[in-house]
């Protein structure tokens, strides 16, 4: 039988605000297009403003011309100017920040932006889109960045499955307490032990079409959904400094008929 887990809705979190529901606004930068319709469902469930910000010049949406000039910034120790944004950001509670994954961590427009506009005392909840990974490390970028906002745990999803948004989005809200709502209780991951043969195969057919090798899986755990079986698998790869390296890989496989193996997030 699966387990229902209940959250009650922010107002309830939020000790600063006792008798009125708390002001939210998502604010976030997106170069594609993808963030950006993570950002619209969020404004949409929560009912909250929604302001894109960019930047004065921007990328030009080119892969390879954008990494150039990311490096070139980079080493010239220049951030791209961001335009001023038309939120009062006083005049909000919590602000759901989001972002592309750009070199591991919130794209360079974020870092300009959190120059100019002032979280202190803000509750902020990061949100990104990325092609493997990123979340937590740019959420530990952005505990680093802003010491005066009480930065949260963050929503991340794969541009490549953007169309499994939704009810990921959902649970993301209610477990935060920004949403009502009920969502099942998942079980803890097994603990770790040697891949086996079969394991291996499912690993293979979530990452080997991605555009980089992402490792050999040496050990996994796993858990059982109603909905899905996952597995976290430890790997063996190479770091960005060309030294081996391990990183996390979770993969879930759906239990409906026509499920492939995917991986939803790699944690380097
Ligand atoms: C310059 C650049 C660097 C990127 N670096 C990473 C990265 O380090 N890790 C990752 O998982 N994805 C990376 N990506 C992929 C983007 O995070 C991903 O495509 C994202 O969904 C784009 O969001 P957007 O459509 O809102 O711009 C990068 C993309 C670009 C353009």
């Amino acid at each position: 039988m699966k387990k229902i887990m209940t959250a009650l809705a922010v107002a309830a979190t939020l000790s600063a605000c006792t008798s009125q529901q708390p002001k939210m606004l998502v604010l976030y930068y997106s170069q594609e297009g993808t963030t950006q319709k993570v950002a619209e469902q969020i404004a949409a469930e929560l009912g909250a403003d929604i302001e894109r910000f960019d930047v004065e010049e921007p990328y030009t949406g080119n892969f390879q011309e954008t990494i150039e000039r990311c490096l070139k910034e980079r080493e010239e120790g220049i951030s791209p100017k961001v335009k001023p944004i038309a939120s009062d950001i006083s005049k909000y509670d919590i602000i759901f920040l989001g972002y592309p994954i750009w070199f591991g961590t919130y794209a360079p427009p974020v870092a300009a932006l959190l120059k100019d506009i002032n979280l202190d005392g803000k509750v902020v909840v990061p949100f990104c889109t990325f092609g493997s990974g990123g979340l937590y490390s740019s959420t530990a970028d952005l505990q680093q960045a802003i010491p005066g906002a009480e930065v949260r745990d963050g929503f991340g999803i794969r541009s490549a499955r953007i169309d499994k948004l939704q009810p990921e989005l959902e649970r993301f809200l209610v477990i935060g307490g920004y949403k009502e709502g009920e969502v099942e209780s998942y079980p803890d991951y097994s603990e770790q032990m040697p891949v086996t043969e079969e394991q291996v195969a499912i690993f293979d057919a979530a990452c080997s079409d991605y555009q980089f090798p992402l490792g050999t899986p040496i050990s996994v755990g796993t858990r059982e959904t109603s909905s899905s079986v996952d597995y976290l698998f430890t790997v063996e790869s190479m770091g960005r400094d060309g030294n081996p390296a391990q990183s996390k890989i979770y993969v879930t496989v759906p239990k409906s008929a026509d499920a492939r193996p995917e991986f939803t997030i790699v944690v380097r």
